[in-house]
């Protein structure tokens, strides 16, 4: 097992990591002085593959588990499913000090969190998440939220967990696609981050995509290291945690004009080439570079090339972005390879070129 230790304030907190970490939380918790009563959120498939295993663990160490269920799916990540929660919560009595475990993906994860931070102005939160992504993304950083209407992640605060649980094991029975969306944030962190992760990803996507847990444990613990340390510098999100968002200013633009039909992953893998060309063309990035993260991108099961999205509807899904500081959209570009910067100084005009070389 790994450690990793998320420094902030009076609220620091370990990310634990490795195969078989799920069986361990229950001793963990104890240390940290917890005992009793836990609440675990989850969806029906990840507590038939998972719940059992945790309560199991959580029981050795003597802790009463009730399970709340959430259905799987974004629609459910609402202020009416956390109502719905805040009930079921109350009646299951639970106090101040009972802790929540957010076992699953990010929407498990995001929805749970925000329960937690608000139902009694804030239960200990415990992060258990299952999907690459929301093991090296969502799980880290304290963001919780629910969507609004149309707006995702609209209503949220910052809660930091009490721990993370990331079990390298539960990877395993990821779907293909599912893996691949997680990719797309590993990507995402070694380009702005880390130089020796990308080589280490383009050693080893293959044996990664095949579920190999040395390298799934390596590459989840550098990349979860990555948030945290950024987490760490900036964590209101004011300055350096703007990095995080490589490639999503034009994902973000291509989820909204599919309608969310193209998954947060395949959007962020075509907004990273999109934005490394940008760099290019902007004077900061070799061409070699561009090509490595775009095969990179691929190899990983994720595309490359912009769909048929009219460049004028992407333009204006840009100026909704919620990084558009005074009319001009901001970028994280790349310098190299694991080496990003925030540009507010691209102009529009060749973003439209970019965009418009599909
Ligand atoms: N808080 C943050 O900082 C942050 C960052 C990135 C993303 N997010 C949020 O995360 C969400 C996306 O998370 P996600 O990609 O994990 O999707 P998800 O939570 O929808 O999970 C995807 C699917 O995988 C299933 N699943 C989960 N674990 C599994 C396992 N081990 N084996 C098989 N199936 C499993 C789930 O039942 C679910 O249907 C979005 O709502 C997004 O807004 C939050
Ligand atoms: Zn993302």
């Amino acid at each position: 097992m790994r450690k990793i230790i998320v420094g902030l304030g009076s609220s620091g907190y370990g990310i634990y990591i490795g195969p078989g970490v799920l069986a361990s939380a229950g001793e963990r918790l104890r240390e940290k002085g917890f005992s009793g009563r836990l609440v675990i959120i989850t969806d029906p498939l990840v507590k038939e593959l998972y719940g059992e295993a945790l309560c199991r663990g959580l029981a050795g160490y003597g802790f009463d588990t009730d399970i709340l269920l959430v259905e799987r799916g974004e629609e459910h990540k609402s202020l009416e499913t956390a109502g719905r929660l805040y009930h079921e919560l109350t009646a299951l009595r639970a106090e101040r000090t009972t802790p929540v475990l957010a076992l699953g993906g990010g929407v498990i994860g995001d929805l749970a969190g925000f329960v937690a931070a608000t139902y009694l102005r804030g239960l200990p939160l415990v992060q258990v998440p299952t999907t690459l992504l929301a093991q090296v993304d969502s799980s880290i950083g304290g963001k919780v939220a629910v969507d609004h209407g149309r707006m995702k992640n609209m209503i949220g605060a910052f809660y930091q967990p009490a721990a993370v649980f990331a079990d390298i094991d539960a990877l395993k029975t990821l779907p293909p696609a599912e893996l691949s969306n997680g990719l797309a944030e590993v990507i995402k962190s070694a380009a702005i981050r880390d130089a020796g992760l990308f080589a280490f990803l383009e050693e080893n996507m293959e044996r990664a995509r095949a579920l190999d847990v040395e390298v799934l444990e390596e590459i989840v613990y550098r990349t979860a290291g990555i948030k945290a340390g950024v987490v760490e510098k900036d964590e209101r999100d004011s300055g350096l945690r703007g990095i995080l968002n490589y490639g999503h200013t034009i994902g973000h633009a291509l989820e909204s004009a599919s309608h969310f039909g193209l998954r947060h992953g395949s959007a962020v893998a075509i907004g990273m080439v999109a934005a490394a060309r940008l760099s290019h063309r902007m004077g900061a990035l070799d061409v070699s570079s561009v090509s490595r993260l775009k095969r990179l991108i691929e190899r990983a099961g994720l595309p490359v090339a912009l769909p048929d999205v009219p460049v004028p509807q992407l333009m204006e899904g840009m100026s909704h972005d919620k990084k558009v500081q005074q009319r001009k959209t901001r970028f994280v570009l790349l310098q190299e390879i694991g080496r990003a910067f925030i540009s507010d100084e691209v102009p529009p005009a060749l973003v439209e070129q970019v965009l418009a070389e599909r």
